[in-house]
């Protein structure tokens, strides 16, 4: 099957940030997916250069608009290259092709009398390059989209008869539901088209900086308006209008844009490829906003997230993992360096990282590092059918672009790992002689790591090769059909030492960002306390969420706990939180319970407080407990969970 995916193409008035990346990160997902299991595909990506807006910028700059354009446009695409995005091509609208197939575009349109000249009045904003109605104006002749000022223009001007796709348009939203997604938007499509299309104006006369007018119509003022441009780019770059090479992968199978795009791409391109007799694409798929710690993100605010530097102290995978797991697709999603760290260290650091790591230190202990599938289907059958069973399930969510649902999902394979570890305690066994059984649950977990590996690897593909490289695998479609499709096991293979790939992150190692809105409020309420001579009393003693984030606290399972000797209070315990190796904790509660009252049984415990040693011992972490008049009772989750769960 061929798979064409698009990303918008970005502007080149500004530099790519954290909006421009979670397309990109989203369609570099889909893309690499559809390799993996087997489909001819195409990933076009790019950036739109054309307009008043960018020719102002480089005035702005002093600079020759192509030369300010050619900069701009190599940021997009260095990010994309450091960000290892896996692009099949990298389209600006400033490629000689581009401008071919927009003018063969246009002449074709003009041929079937869909493009006709008139008079343009208007108002315009430039910044949009869009003109707007009086009637959805703003205050002060405002710009509904963004808020600038419009100018009035007049001018001659081609347009394109979107009116009489009116009809055309509404048909096929109807006998194609799945065309706008997700399902939500596109009842607002719907409503937008309903209450009536005017015509377009498809060309300007007021700049220069755009492509020109085909020869044909000997119209040298005329330059075409961006967004007839910038959308032609998703079939110029597959050859229309030129050599047509690559227009078999064409319609494209997802076309990938933010919510406040989607009116270009869900009214006037299918209308634009109606005029042109081609198809259209399978979906249009609106994705949400995004803000930082709550704010809208804008220049003047500093506040905008840089993707290269989130992915400098975070790590660019870390990142792109966040931004799918996060936020469902379509809605809105925001970004703080607290749910970040949240989610490295419990997702990717205590779930995923730490199962790596138990495996290389058991295999390592009980046989010398390798690992041989051979007992797995003997002890650990109803495992493995688990895992399969939740593995069988995933591709749809990919399909539907529901990512968020497909990480949780595939999460399930790491915590049947985890549990089949802990319920199987191969150290146990290992003691007991049962030697062949604790290597089959090593065995067993290293397959279930192996399986989430080549499902994760399109979302964290430098991360899982890695792992699979340890794992003696190398992720491929070859290896997909394998251990996914006819749910094979791996060969005996040498397990490799890597270090662990996803330390904890115990604090925000980016700067926070400027709070503009929030400075100015606590300010003037401030003042009026002091006018009032109230003191600030009520803000005393009171701590934000993000000072109760700093305390980890996590669900622990009593493995073993001793009295202490010479001691009438303390009890010395081994605590699983999900950890490698369990930790060591001097509680003092030997007055309230019994040493062997506590095996097995699980706790509250505070874990990154700094270790300490009571009575010579190491303590390296607290449990947490509630005490009155009438004793002490300890915290315990309600139904027992997965040690290392975080608590709050
Ligand atoms: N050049 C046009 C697209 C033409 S496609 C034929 C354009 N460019 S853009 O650079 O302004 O925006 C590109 C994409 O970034 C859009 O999909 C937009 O939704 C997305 N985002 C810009 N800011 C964003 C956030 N704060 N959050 C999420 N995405 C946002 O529009």
């Amino acid at each position: 099957m061929k798979n064409y995916i698009t990303t918008p193409i970005y502007y080149v008035n500004g530099e790519a940030h954290i909006g421009h990346a979670y397309t990109t990160f989203i369609a570099d997902s889909l893309a690499r997916y559809s390799r993996l299991i087997g489909n001819e595909t195409y990933f076009l990506t790019g950036t739109d250069e054309h307009g008043q807006k960018i020719e102002e910028s480089a005035q702005k700059q002093n600079k020759p608009t192509q030369i300010f354009a050619d900069e701009i446009s190599a940021t997009f695409r260095n990010l994309w290259n450091e960000f290892d995005i896996s692009y099949d091509q990298f389209i600006r609208t400033t490629d000689e092709t581009h401008k071919t197939g927009v003018q063969a575009a246009f002449e074709k349109m003009y041929a079937k009398g869909d493009i006709y000249k008139d008079f343009y009045e208007g108002n315009y904003c430039v910044s949009c390059e869009t003109f707007f109605p009086e009637s959805q104006l703003m205050d002060g002749g405002c710009c509904p989209d963004c808020g600038r000022a419009t100018t009035i223009v007049k001018e001659e001007s081609y347009f394109f008869r979107l009116s009489k796709y009116e009809k055309p348009l509404l048909d096929y939203y109807e006998a194609h539901p799945e065309f706008i997604l997700p399902k939500s938007r596109r009842n607002e499509v719907i409503s937008f088209v309903r209450g009536g299309l005017n015509d377009l104006s498809v060309t300007r006369t007021s700049f220069s900086w755009g492509v020109h007018l085909p020869a044909s119509l000997n119209e040298p003022k005329h330059v075409m308006y961006v967004w007839l441009d910038a959308l032609m780019n998703y079939v110029t770059a597959l050859g229309y209008g030129t050599d047509e090479a690559n227009m078999d992968f064409w319609p494209a199978n997802v076309q990938l844009v933010g919510k406040d795009i989607l009116r270009f791409h869900a009214i006037y391109w299918p209308a634009f490829l109606m005029s042109l007799d081609l198809p259209l694409p399978k979906h249009i798929a609106a994705h949400g906003w995004w803000t930082r710690d709550g704010e809208k993100m804008s220049k003047s605010k500093g506040n905008v997230v840089d993707p290269r530097e989130v992915s400098q102290h975070y790590g660019a995978e870390n990142f792109r993992y966040f931004m799918m797991r996060e936020v469902p697709f379509g809605q809105d999603g925001d970004f703080s360096q607290r749910a970040l760290i949240d989610r490295m260290n419990s997702d990717l650091s205590n779930d995923l990282g730490n199962l790596l790591n138990r495996i290389i230190g058991m295999s390592e202990k009980y046989s010398n590092l390798l690992v041989d599938s051979a007992d797995v289907e003997k002890f650990h059958a109803k495992e493995l059918n688990d895992a399969h069973a939740v593995l069988a399930t995933l591709e749809p969510y990919f399909y539907e672009l529901q990512l968020h649902r497909y990480l949780e999902e595939l999460w399930k394979v790491f915590s049947i790992g985890n549990k089949a570890i802990e319920e199987h305690a191969p150290w146990v066994k290992i003691k007991e002689g049962r030697t062949d059984e604790a290597l089959a649950t090593v065995a067993l977990v290293a397959n279930l790591l192996a399986k989430a590996s080549v499902m994760l690897h399109a979302i964290m593909p430098k991360t899982t090769a890695t792992i699979a490289d340890a794992l003696g695998f190398e992720i491929t479609t070859e290896s997909y059909n394998d251990l996914i499709i006819h749910k094979g096991l791996l060969k005996p293979f040498t397990i490799k030492k890597v270090p662990p790939l996803f330390p904890r992150v115990e604090e925000p190692l980016m700067q926070e960002a400027p709070k503009a809105m929030s400075e100015e409020a606590p300010k003037v309420e401030l003042k009026q306390m002091d006018d009032k001579k109230v003191s600030t009393v009520a803000e005393e003693g009171v701590i934000t969420i993000d000072q109760f984030f700093q305390t980890s606290i996590k669900i622990g399972t009593v493995l073993n706990a001793q009295e202490v000797p010479k001691s009438s209070k303390l009890l010395k315990l081994h605590v699983d939180l999900g950890e490698e190796t369990p930790r060591q904790i001097i509680a003092g509660i030997r007055e309230y319970y019994s040493a062997e009252s506590l095996i097995g049984t699980q706790v509250c415990v505070v874990a990154n407080l700094k270790p300490a040693k009571l009575m010579g011992m190491l303590s390296e972490g607290m449990v947490l407990a509630a005490k009155d008049s009438e004793g002490l009772s300890l915290i315990r989750p309600e139904k027992p969970r997965l040690s290392g769960s975080s608590v709050g």
